[in-house]
Order: structure tokens, then sequence, then C-alpha cells
């Protein structure tokens, strides 16, 4: 590919998710495949700014495939969002002779990427890497299957409890603006119902997914609960329900960030793996300010601006069928 673009910097940033290493080690042999030079960053945007820098060829990438995490470390970079931080930022750029940026991360991270980019007029590339998969563009955003499979694990766990005890769970997961790992994961381990941010609705309705379930006799009952809801606290919830039903011996677990440890799942290390060579044949090929994903198991490259301002919908037909099996 004739290009001028001779090297690659990559860095990760925002909240860490499974197949972030997957996926700087696809940046970083694709870019050995296609003889450039990649320059690693450590501490995301933070380390941008600071210089914390490290050329990596594709042996320094070795073994880490499979471990969750980032080994060039994250953060949520405050100084990013101001001019100066930026220029500090292009200044090390243009002192290590780095003609575009790899940035995996959410929408945060492609927002501070979409800014820099219109400000220095300098060629990036977004992998979507958030646990949360709530970015517009891409069906699967890396780490979402493997947090989900974290879910779904210990829900299972969960239920050998609640079976033996006859108690209600309500399990909160994360997702801060958005329930697709609690759609997802809660319909993967049978839950009675799902209280998603999108969804609003009142807690009526809730009541009355429990009340159908004493109808069936359940025995065991889990609800999850995405962290973003409009209902409130899941404590909160726990407690209006326990008023409402005396009987129900209700518990809370709150999984937290355990969902974004682990290995990453089979599905996360092909996407990685995929996401990271297109990011950077995307570059070579001249796109610039986009996000590189996959639909319908195409790659696809999507505006940055428009990954970040439009919202990624739940699958209606993942709700519908969920609400058909807790019966
Ligand atoms: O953005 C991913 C995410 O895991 C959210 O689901 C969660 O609300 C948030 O990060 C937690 O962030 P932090 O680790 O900075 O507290």
């Amino acid at each position: 590919m004739k290009s001028p673009i001779k090297k690659i910097a990559v860095l990760t940033s925002g909240g860490d998710a499974p197949g972030m290493n997957a996926a700087i080690r696809a940046v970083v042999r694709a870019t050995n495949f296609y003889k450039l030079n990649c320059l690693g960053i450590y501490q995301g945007y933070t380390g941008l700014i600071n210089g914390e820098f490290e050329l990596l060829n594709a042996r320094s990438v070795k073994n880490i495939l499979q471990r969750g995490g980032t080994f060039l470390k994250s953060s949520r970079s405050k100084e990013f969002r101001t001019p100066k931080g930026r220029k500090a930022a292009y200044a090390n750029l243009i002192n290590q002779q780095v003609d575009a940026l790899v940035t995996i991360g959410g929408d945060g991270t492609f927002t501070g990427a979409q800014i820099f980019s219109n400000e220095f007029d300098f060629p990036v590339m977004g992998v979507p890497g958030t646990i949360d998969n709530d970015l517009y563009g891409t069906d699967f955003t890396l780490g979402f299957d493997s947090a989900t499979n974290v879910v779904i694990d210990c829900v299972d766990k969960i239920r050998d409890t609640a079976e033996s005890h006859n108690r209600l769970f309500f399990v909160e997961v994360m997702g801060r603006d958005t329930g697709f790992i609690a759609l997802r994961s809660g319909l993967a381990s049978g839950a009675i119902d799902v209280i998603l941010p999108e969804e609003n609705k009142p807690i009526s309705e809730l009541i009355n997914a429990l009340e159908t379930s004493l109808g069936h006799q359940k025995t065991n009952k889990i609800v999850m609960v995405a962290e973003g809801n409009p209902l409130g606290n899941t404590h909160e919830i726990a407690q209006a329900i326990r008023q409402h039903f005396p009987q129900f011996d209700a518990k809370v677990t709150i999984l937290g960030h355990l969902q974004r440890g682990g290995a990453p799942s089979c599905l996360d290390r092909v996407l990685a793996s995929q996401l990271g060579v297109a990011a950077v044949e995307g570059l070579l090929a001249g796109k610039n300010k986009v996000m590189v994903g996959i639909q319908k198991n195409e790659i696809v490259f999507t505006p940055l601006a428009k990954a970040i301002s439009q919202k990624s919908v739940l699958n209606p037909n993942l709700l519908r069928v969920s609400k058909i099996l807790a019966t």
C-alpha cells in the first residue's frame, strides 16, 4: 500500500476491557507486516501528554493475546480535555515523528480523538474497546462478550445459593447509560426481569413480574439490574420489593469491576485481531477520524462524530424473547 504513513502510535484509554491487549498486538503486528514503525503510548492520553512512549515490535506483544486488562495501561485524562493538554500531546507526536494515532476505547476516548484530530489535522483511527457495547457503528465492542460471560458465570453460582434458600437476588451489572450487558446476560442466565436504562419502566412492572413468578411457583428468582437504570440504586429497588413482598428473602449482589477482568473470550480475541489489522489498513488506505467496527460480520468504518453522537440501540428481539422466557 502506498501511503505517507510510516509510523503509527497506539494507546488504550477509558475503562479497560478484555481484548484490548489482543487489539494492541494486532495493531503492532500489522504495522510490522506493512513495514511501518509502531509506538506504544502508556497510560492513554495522560501518557501521550507526558511522553510515556516505547517503540514496539512483533516480539513486544508476545503472550498478551489471552490476557485481560491492557499492558499499555489506561486512564481517563482530564488534561487532554484542555487545549493546553492537547497541544502538548501534538508536540510529542510530532517530536516522535508519528504520522497517525490508533485509540482503543469508548465514547470518551473517541470524543477526545475527534477534537484532537480536528484541531491539528492529525489522522486518527478509533477501535471500539468498552465492555458496555454502547458505540454506534459496530455490533460488538471489545470486552462486551467477555464481560457478559463473567456475568453469567457469576449468576450461575448465585443461582445455586438462591435455589437452596428460595431467595430472590438482584444482580447489578455495569452499564452507565445502556443495558446491553444486563439484557444479554439476563437472557443467558434466565433472569425473571431485567431493569434497563433504556426502558424507563415503573416499579409496578417488576412487581407484576414477581407476582407472576409466585403464581408459577418459581423457587429462585434473578432480577438483572443495569447500574444506570432510572428506577434508582439497586439496594433501593430491593428495599421497595421487600416492603411489597415481605415473604421474599431479597438479596443484592453488585458485580462491579469483576466484570472488566479476566481473559478475553474467543469472540473478543478474534474481534480484536480483525479490528486491529483493519485499523492499520484503514489508515494506510487514507481513512481518518473514523472508528473501525464490525456489522453483520463485515468490517465497517464509521465517522467518529457519528459513533459518538448516535445512539446504539438494544436489539428489540432480544428484549421480546427475554420477556417470553421469563414466565
Ligand atoms: O465504561 C465502562 C464502564 O465499565 C462502565 O460500565 C462503568 O460505569 C464505568 O466504566 C466505571 O468506570 P471506573 O472504572 O472509572 O469507575
